[in-house]
């Protein structure tokens, strides 16, 4: 017999940085610093993430486009990869990620794309710790206190692959 199932989607939003704590408020002033490292001369779209590690790292990233476009990567791979190759194995607190397209920030919160949920996913699950995420906008910033709400069924080890 099929079974109906459900799950809650939960997340905060902060009318504007006044809202957030200290530490998160330096995390966003990261991401906004690691826009004008953007190499996005296609898009014209800036993006920049930053990454607290639980050693009190604060890891920065920013999107890197490539003239044979699929070889470009976001803001946050950039910084997610980059926090793995420089400190391994040290578990991801939060980050956060901001946009622009012009002078300021975008007015919505910039939400990642799918490619960068599934790598936040499983460096989330490797650490068993929860993973929180600041999505910037002008007029609004959404807070989600763990990123496995942002990528349900995510592809995972416990698929079935096996780490050697
Ligand atoms: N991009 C990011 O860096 N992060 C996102 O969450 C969405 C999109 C980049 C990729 C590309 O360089 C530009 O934004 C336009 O899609």
């Amino acid at each position: 017999m099929s079974e109906s199932n459900s799950f809650q989607f939960r997340y905060n939003r902060l009318r504007g940085k006044e809202e957030l704590a200290p530490n998160e408020r330096e995390l966003v002033d990261r991401a906004v610093a690691a826009l004008s490292s953007s190499y996005s001369p296609y898009s014209h779209f800036r993006v920049g993430a930053a990454v607290l590690l639980e050693n009190g790292e604060i890891i920065t990233g920013s999107n890197q486009e490539n003239g044979a476009y699929p070889s470009g990567l976001c803001a946050e791979r950039v910084a997610l990869f980059y926090a793995g190759a420089r400190y391994p194995g040290i578990p991801v607190v939060s980050m956060a990620v901001v946009a622009s397209s012009g002078d300021g920030l975008t007015e919505n919160p910039v939400t990642p794309c799918g490619a960068c949920r599934q790598v936040m996913s499983e460096y989330r699950v490797v650490s068993g710790k929860p993973f929180a995420i600041l999505m910037v906008g002008s007029n609004e910033i959404v807070r989600v206190e763990d990123v496995e709400q942002l990528l349900p069924f995510s592809f995972s080890l416990s698929n079935g692959m096996k780490r050697k």
